[in-house]
């Protein structure tokens, strides 16, 4: 069984609510496995076991989370080591930008290197509806990528 590691941040609820909402819509997708992780608990060896990844974070100071930059530190060298080729999805929440985050997380994953399985998505302001649709959406296509062999 194909399996889908969503990786998160939250310092306000927020991301951890995008990243609930694409669980939910990656579970919508039989035959998958789904399973999510904050940032801090994460490791090489849970990207090893995954088929894709899914990194949800925040945009601090226009540059991706610390948390997350951590979690990539540490799993930079192993995942090389390991020759791991992940495809991945970026689910960034921002105030009103996003761009820079979505920038350094790019080219920080270039350098795995893991290619990118879907454009990324940036949400501003408050979780809502409309977040809750999109992240449940990129969470399901994901899943179908992954679940069809796309990626
Ligand atoms: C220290 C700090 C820096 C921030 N810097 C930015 C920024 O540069 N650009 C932006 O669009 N939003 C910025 N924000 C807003 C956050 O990206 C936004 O509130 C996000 O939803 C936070 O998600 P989280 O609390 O779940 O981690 C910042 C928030 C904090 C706390």
């Amino acid at each position: 069984m194909k399996s889908l590691l969503i990786v998160y941040h939250s310092q306000s609820g927020t991301c951890a609510q995008l990243a609930n909402a694409a669980w939910r819509g990656a579970r919508r997708e039989a035959g998958i496995a789904i399973v999510a992780m904050r940032a801090w608990d994460a490791g090489a060896a849970d990207l090893e076991r995954a088929d894709g990844v899914l990194l949800v974070m925040a945009e601090n100071s226009g540059a991706l989370c610390g948390t997350m930059k951590d979690f990539l530190d540490r799993t930079f060298y192993p995942a090389i080591a390991r020759e791991l080729v992940l495809p991945y999805a970026l689910l960034i929440s921002a105030g009103n930008d996003g761009r820079g985050a979505q920038r350094q997380t790019e080219r920080i994953l270039s350098g795995y290197p893991f290619p990118a399985a879907a454009a990324p998505l940036i949400l501003r302001g408050k979780f809502c509806p409309a977040h809750e649709l999109a992240s449940g959406e990129l969470g399901q296509a994901f899943a179908a990528g992954l679940s069809m062999g796309i990626f």
